[in-house]
C-alpha cells in the first residue's frame, strides 16, 4: 500500500516526538511492505515566525491532500500574550475544522508496568479500558459571538455555546459505532453521555438527541451523566467506562484527566476524525469525494519546560501513529504490531522521567544496579 501523510512537528517538544514515531512508521511500513509519503510542514508558533499565520494555505492544502496528518504540538510561551493578535493554538483549530474533524478520539488504557505511575491506586486503575469521543468542531470552541469588549462599565468578554442537532447526532454515532465495534465478549457495549443538562440549553438538546440516535443501536447501553459527577467516577470507578460522548470544552478536561488514569499525558494518542469508517478502516489510500483520513496527534502538548532536553516520552506520539494506521489505512496488524512493541520496550523497564517510579540502588556481586 502507498500512503500520504502531511506531517507537522509543530513546536516544543513536538519535531522531537514526531521524529522518533517517524522512525517506528518508517519501520513498519518496511516489515510489512508500505511506503508512506511523508511531508512536513509548519504549524503553529513556528509558522507565525516563518510566516505571520499559524496555519500557513500551503500547509492547510498539504493537509487537504494528503491521507492522513500527523501532528506533534503547537505552542509556547514566546507566542502566548493574551492580547497577541494570531496565537499558536489558532492553527490547530483551524486545521480541525477546514478538514471537517468533528470526532476526537481518545483511548486511555493502562500498560502493564505502569500501574505504579499513576497517582491513583494500582486496584483502582486496573481494567481501565476506555474511549472519550470528544465533539471538536463546536461548542465553546467555535461558537460566535467570541469577543472581548471594553464598555464604560469595563471589560467584557463572551464564549458562546452552540451545537446544532446535525451536530450532536454525528458525534454520537460515531460513539455508538465505536462500541459496537470494541465490544468485549460478555459485555453489552455502553456509550456514557457526559452533559450539564441541568444547567445548560446545549445539554439538553445534547441528551434529547442522544436518545433518538440510541434507538438505532439497540445493542448498546446508553446513559447519561452529568459531567461533573463523570469526572469524578472517572476517578472513582474509571474501570466501568466504555465509550464517553461529550461535547469538545468538557471532552477537553476529561481526557486530560483520564490521562491520569495511564501515569502520564505522554501515553495517550489521539485521532481526529471527519467520519468513521467501521471496522475495516479503509484498506487503501484515500480516494477522491472521501472523507480525510484524519488528524492524529498526542494529546499532550509542546512542552517547552522539557524541549530540546530529549526527555519528553515519544510513546504518545507512537501509539498515535498505531491508531493513525489502523483508522486512516485500514492496517489493523500493523498497528497492533506498533502496540506491542509499546509494551516490549516497557516490559524491558524502559522509561522518560514522567513514567519513572523512584528507583533505589541495589547492590550486585558486578557492582551497583537500578532497580525499580
Ligand atoms: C487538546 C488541546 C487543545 C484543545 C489546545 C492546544 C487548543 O488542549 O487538543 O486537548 O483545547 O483542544
Ligand atoms: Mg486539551
Amino acid at each position: 500500500m502507498r500512503g500520504s501523510i502531511a506531517v507537522l512537528p509543530g513546536d516544543g517538544v513536538g519535531p522531537e516526538v514526531v521524529g522518533a514515531a517517524l522512525t517506528v512508521l518508517q519501520e513498519a511500513g518496511r516489515r510489512f511492505g508500505h511506503t508512506f509519503q511523508c511531508t512536513q510542514a509548519l504549524i503553529g508558533g513556528c509558522a507565525i515566525d516563518a510566516t505571520g499565520d499559524p496555519l500557513p494555505r500551503a500547509t492547510l492544502n498539504l493537509c487537504l491532500r494528503s491521507d492522513a496528518v500527523l501532528l506533534g504540538a503547537v505552542g509556547g510561551p514566546q507566542w502566548s500574550d493574551p492580547l497577541a493578535p494570531v496565537r499558536p493554538e489558532q492553527g490547530l483549530l483551524a486545521i480541525r475544522q477546514a478538514l471537517g474533524l468533528y470526532a476526537n478520539l481518545r483511548p486511555v488504557t493502562v500498560n502493564a508496568g505502569l500501574e505504579s505511575a499513576s497517582t491513583l491506586r494500582p486496584e483502582v486503575i486496573r481494567g481501565v479500558d476506555l474511549v472519550i469521543v470528544r465533539e471538536l468542531t463546536g461548542g465553546l470552541y467555535f461558537g460566535q459571538p467570541q469577543e472581548r469588549r471594553v464598555t464604560p462599565a469595563g471589560r467584557q468578554a463572551v464564549d458562546t455555546m452552540f451545537y446544532t442537532e446535525q451536530e450532536i447526532a454525528r458525534l454520537m454515532r460515531v460513539a455508538f459505532q465505536l462500541a459496537r465495534q470494541r465490544a468485549r465478549p460478555g459485555l453489552t457495549p455502553k456509550v456514557t453521555s457526559a452533559d450539564k443538562a441541568n444547567v445548560l440549553a446545549t445539554s439538553r438538546l445534547w441528551r434529547e438527541v442522544a436518545h433518538e440516535v440510541a434507538r438505532d443501536y439497540p445493542d448498546v447501553t446508553l446513559e447519561d451523566q452529568l459531567v461533573d459527577s463523570c469526572a469524578m467516577a472517572l476517578i472513582r470507578r474509571p474501570a466501568d467506562f466504555d465509550v464517553i460522548a461529550t461535547e469538545n470544552t468538557f471532552g477537553d478536561i476529561l481526557s486530560d484527566e483520564a490521562s491520569m488514569l495511564a501515569g502520564s499525558m505522554g501515553m495517550l494518542p489521539s485521532a481526529s476524525l471527519a467520519g468513521f469508517r467501521g471496522a475495516g478502516g479503509a484498506i487503501h489510500a484515500r480516494e477522491a469525494g472521501d472523507t480525510h483520513g484524519g488528524l492524529y496527534e498526542p494529546i499532550h502538548g509542546s512542552a517547552p519546560d522539557i524541549a530540546g532536553k530529549d526527555i519528553a516520552n515519544p510513546l504518545a506520539t507512537i501509539l498515535t501513529v498505531a491508531l493513525m494506521l489502523e483508522l486512516a489505512f485500514g492496517l489493523k496488524d500493523e498497528g497492533a504490531a506498533v502496540r506491542a512493541a509499546v509494551d516490549r520496550v516497557l516490559g524491558e523497564g524502559y522509561r522518560t522521567p514522567d513514567i519513572m517510579q523512584p528507583c533505589k540502588l541495589v547492590a550486585d556481586p558486578s557492582g551497583y544496579i537500578f532497580k525499580w
